[in-house]
């Protein structure tokens, strides 16, 4: 072979190299044009992370004998959701022999266990109803020490709610955005309904992908006739919506998968009518401040992200604030002008971050942005403990550590 042949072969190759990955792509990108591939994408509900181990087992992820009561909580369209009650460590501590007492694992009816009284019987309690992110179950990744931080302000009176959604772990079902927010909808029932806590005394607290179905529950009630608000809203990591989340999702926070399209505006706009599931929270979240104002009724919702978010851009959680603020005031405020007043009204703390809190006549929205914490780590920092006792005590001054 000459030189020029040994170039032209290689040339050949190199041509059948590129035309193989750009294949790829393609057929990566026809993938994900169907619903079956996109859900899987988008809730990656196949991914447990809590394989070879018991979720009826709460102890083996650190808990004390039935200080978790693992239940079903059922749907109106009859699926079933598996749920953890997790009494606070205090409260625990003080009924330990009877709590001991009980038989473990999982209970078919949970009103009959002392956990369950303990929650429903005191008027003080209070419930943050815990709604997750994609992928894993109420057991996996940093789930376990967001639990404690959410109870922690007040160990003796902080129960905590958990849920897979339908398709998640135990739970049946598949997902879908109408199914997460019926399930949604179905444990704040369970919560007002049969363990009988008043709206004012339960908490949202959601993170990631939980932030979505959080926010469209939160519009669902607040457009109620008789609309239902509660003692507050703390969104960890939260996004605008699925097709700004998609141009700027990084696989491992490194590869954007959908960067080449997002450069090409009207293939990504065609792509996008594609996306079967939207989760339109930044129009929601609008939608549920504007509400509120009109009902003249008390809402809180805080908004925190750190800045090493290599999973969703902390860009996303200012956008969110935006539009939240923005639905505060009847003539609007556009983004730049957001931005001169944070001059003055932002705490810079340094370190730690910064805050800013937008008060209303009726309601009251922060943003917290953390320099450090990444997109799960956070949910066990303080931060998250703080956010769940500002807003208990704002809903009702009496309740203190
Ligand atoms: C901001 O609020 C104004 C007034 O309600 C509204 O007309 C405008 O569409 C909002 N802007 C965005 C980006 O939602």
């Amino acid at each position: 072979m000459t030189a020029s042949e040994i170039a032209a072969s290689f040339f050949e190759y190199a041509c059948i190299a590129v035309a193989a990955v750009i294949a790829l792509y393609v057929l990566l990108l026809a993938l994900l044009t169907t619903s079956i591939f996109q859900s899987h994408v988008v809730y990656l509900h196949a991914i447990q992370m809590t394989w070879f181990k018991d979720l009826n087992v709460p102890e083996t992820f650190g808990f004390r004998r039935n200080q978790v009561t693992p239940f079903c909580i059922k749907t109106p369209d009859n699926e079933e959701l598996y749920a953890w009650h997790i009494l606070p460590p205090e409260l625990y501590r003080k009924n330990e022999a009877s709590l001991i007492a009980e038989p473990d694992g999982f209970v078919p009816d949970i009103k009959s266990r002392l956990a369950f009284k303990l929650l429903k019987d005191d008027p003080e309690a209070r419930l943050v109803l815990h709604i997750h992110g994609a992928g894993g179950t109420v057991a996996s990744g940093y789930r376990v020490p967001n639990y404690r931080a959410l109870s922690a302000g007040n160990p003796n009176k902080i129960h905590v709610l958990t849920f897979d959604y339908r398709g998640f772990g135990k739970s049946t079902g598949s997902p879908s955005e109408n199914g997460l927010t019926v399930d949604a909808l179905a444990v704040v029932d369970w919560a007002m309904n049969v363990a009988g806590i008043p709206p004012s005394r339960i908490l949202i607290f959601a993170q990631s992908m939980g932030t979505a179905v959080s926010i469209a529950i939160s519009k669902h009630l607040a457009l109620q006739e008789s609309p239902v608000i509660f003692a507050g809203t703390v969104l960890v990591a939260p996004f605008v919506d699925v097709a700004t989340l998609v141009s700027t999702y990084r696989i491992a926070g490194t590869i954007p998968i959908m960067g080449p399209i997002a450069t090409i505006p009207f293939l990504f706009k065609y792509l996008q009518r594609f996306i079967r599931d939207k989760w339109l929270s930044k129009d929601s979240i609008a939608q549920y401040i504007r509400a509120n104002e009109f009902n003249e009724k008390k809402y809180r919702l805080a908004i925190i992200h750190a800045e090493d978010d290599y999973d969703i851009p902390w860009h996303h959680s200012q956008l969110l604030f935006w539009h939240a603020v923005n639905a505060s005031i009847p003539t609007g405020i556009t983004y730049e002008e957001l931005e001169e007043k944070r001059v003055d009204t932002m705490a810079d703390l340094g370190a730690a971050g910064s805050v800013m809190e937008w008060k209303t006549n009726h309601g009251v929205i922060r943003e917290e942005i953390l320099k450090t914490g990444l997109h799960d780590v956070i949910m066990g920092y303080p931060v998250v403990s703080m956010a769940v006792m500002r807003f208990f005590e704002a809903a009702d001054p009496s309740f203190t550590s």
